[in-house]
C-alpha cells in the first residue's frame, strides 16, 4: 500500500448514526489511511439523535446539522467546508441527498444501490457528468486486492475469451419476518417505497452483478429472471435467479438470496474462459483460484511478489496476515481520495485511484435491478415452458 502523500480531505456524513449499520464501516474505512477527516454530519433522521451521535464522535456542535439541507447550505459557505460527503442512508434518500451535494460542488461517496428508481439514477448520473463533480459508489467487493488480481488476469488474456460467469450472493439474516419484529435494517429493505423495486436483487444482487462485470470486463446485453418471496407477507423478493447474456456470447447465472440458511456472507464469483477459470469467495478473500487448461490448479495468494500492480497497491500487510472487509472498504476510500486529489491537481490518478466504482457503475446497477424485476413480472417468459412428463 503506497503512503498517502496528500492532506486529508474534509468529510461529512449523512446517516450512519447510533444503531445504523454501514456508517461505522465508512468511518473506519475513511480513517484507515488518514485520507479523510470526518468534520461534519447529519447523522440521523432524528436531529436530536444525530446531535448526540455527533458529540460522541467529537464533531464540532456547530457542524452537526438537523438535516442534509442545512448541512449543504452551511458547509458550502465555509472556507473549511467539507470536500466530500458519505451518504449512508436508506436507498430512497440517496437521490435527493446526492443531488443537493453535487449541485453545491461537493464530491459524493454514495451507498449502493445508487437510487431507488431508474429515473433517479439516470438523472443523477447525468448531473454528475454535466457537473464534473466526483461521485463514487461503494461497491465494497471491488476493493479487494484479489478481485483486482482477477480483473487484471482477465484483462491480460490469461483466461482467454470468457465463456461463462457464475456469481452468487446468498445471505441468511432475513430468513424470517424480522422486519415485523423491530429490525430497522430489514424494515426499510422490505418496503418498496424506501428500498426500490428489487428486494434481494437490489440489496445484494447489485453487488454480485457489479463484481461479475468488474472482473470480466463484459457488458450485459440481456437477462431473464425468476424472483421469489419465501417469507410470508414480505413485499419484495428475498430470493432471485437470473440468467445473463453478455456481449460476445458469454453466458451468466446470478443468484441472490436473503433466506439461504448457513450462508453468512457467501459472495462467490467463478469466471470460465477458453484457457482457464478463476474462482473467488469473499469469506476467503486473500485467495484466488486459477485453473488452467492443463489441470494444474493454483491458489494465488494476496501479498505474492508476482501479482499485478492493482493488487499490490491494495495490499496492506504481508501475506498470511488476513485482510478482509474493512481493508477492502478502506481501499475504496483510498481510491476515492486519490481520484479527488488528482482531479483538483489536474493529473491522472495513480493506481489506487483507478478502476474505482463511479456513478455510472451505480446507474448500471439500478438498470440491472429494473430489468430483473421487469423480466420477473413479464407474463411470457421463455423459460416458463411446461415439462410434458
Ligand atoms: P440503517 O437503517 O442501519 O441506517 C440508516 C441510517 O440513516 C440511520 O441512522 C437513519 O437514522 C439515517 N437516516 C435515514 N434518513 C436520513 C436522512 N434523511 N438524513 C439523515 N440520516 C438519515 O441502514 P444501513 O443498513 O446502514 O444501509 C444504509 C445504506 O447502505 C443502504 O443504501 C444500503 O443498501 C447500504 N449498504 C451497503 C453495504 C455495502 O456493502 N456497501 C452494506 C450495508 C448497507
Amino acid at each position: 500500500m503506497s503512503n498517502q502523500m496528500n492532506r486529508p480531505l474534509r468529510l461529512g456524513m449523512v446517516g450512519g448514526g447510533t444503531g445504523a449499520y454501514i456508517g461505522n464501516i465508512h468511518r473506519i474505512a475513511a480513517r484507515q489511511d488518514g485520507a479523510f477527516q470526518l468534520v461534519a454530519g447529519a447523522f440521523d433522521a432524528n436531529p436530536q439523535a444525530g446531535h448526540a451521535f455527533a458529540a460522541s464522535q467529537q464533531i464540532d456542535p456547530a457542524r452537526s446539522y438537523d438535516n442534509y439541507q442545512a448541512m449543504v447550505a452551511a458547509e458550502v459557505e465555509r472556507e473549511d467546508g467539507i470536500e466530500a460527503v458519505a451518504i449512508c442512508t436508506p436507498n430512497f434518500t440517496h437521490y435527493p441527498i446526492a443531488k443537493a451535494f453535487i449541485e453545491a460542488g461537493i464530491a459524493v461517496i454514495c451507498e449502493k444501490p445508487l437510487t431507488a428508481t431508474l429515473e433517479e439514477a439516470l438523472a443523477l448520473e447525468q448531473l454528475v457528468r454535466d457537473s464534473g463533480v466526483f461521485m463514487g459508489v461503494t461497491y465494497t467487493y471491488s476493493g479487494y486486492p484479489m478481485v483486482h488480481e482477477a480483473r487484471a488476469l482477465v484483462a491480460a488474456g490469461k483466461i482467454g475469451k470468457v465463456r461463462a460467469l457464475q456469481v452468487e450472493y446468498p445471505l441468511e439474516w432475513m430468513a424470517t419476518a424480522i422486519e415485523s419484529e423491530g429490525n430497522a435494517q430489514a424494515a426499510w429493505r422490505t418496503d418498496p417505497k424506501k428500498n426500490g423495486r428489487g428486494g434481494s436483487i437490489g440489496d445484494i444482487g447489485t453487488h454480485a452483478y457489479h463484481l461479475a462485470g468488474f472482473v470480466s470486463g463484459l457488458k450485459l446485453q440481456s437477462l431473464t429472471a425468476d424472483l421469489a418471496t419465501f417469507v410470508n407477507g414480505r413485499q419484495l423478493d428475498d430470493h432471485a435467479h437470473v440468467m445473463l447474456r453478455y456481449e460476445g456470447g458469454a453466458r451468466g447465472l446470478l443468484w441472490s438470496s436473503q433466506v439461504a440458511l448457513g450462508c453468512s456472507n457467501g459472495l462467490r464469483l467463478r469466471v470460465f474462459g477458453e484457457l482457464a477459470s478463476l474462482s473467488w469467495f469473499q469469506e476467503q478473500p486473500n485467495e484466488l483460484i486459477y485453473s488452467p487448461l492443463n489441470g494444474r490448479t493454483e491458489i494465488l495468494k494476496r501479498g505474492a511478489e508476482d501479482l499485478s500492480e492493482a493488487a499490490k497497491v491494495r495490499t496492506r500487510t504481508p501475506p498470511g496476515h488476513p485482510e478482509g472487509y474493512l481493508e477492502a472498504f478502506a481501499n475504496l476510500y483510498a481510491g476515492f481520495a486519490e481520484f479527488i486529489h488528482a482531479q483538483k491537481q489536474g493529473r491522472a490518478p495513480s493506481a489506487i485511484g483507478q478502476h474505482i466504482p463511479t456513478a455510472y457503475d451505480g446507474l448500471k446497477g439500478v438498470a440491472f435491478v429494473d430489468a430483473v424485476v421487469d423480466s420477473a413480472e413479464a407474463k411470457d417468459q421463455p423459460w416458463l415452458t411446461p415439462i410434458a412428463v
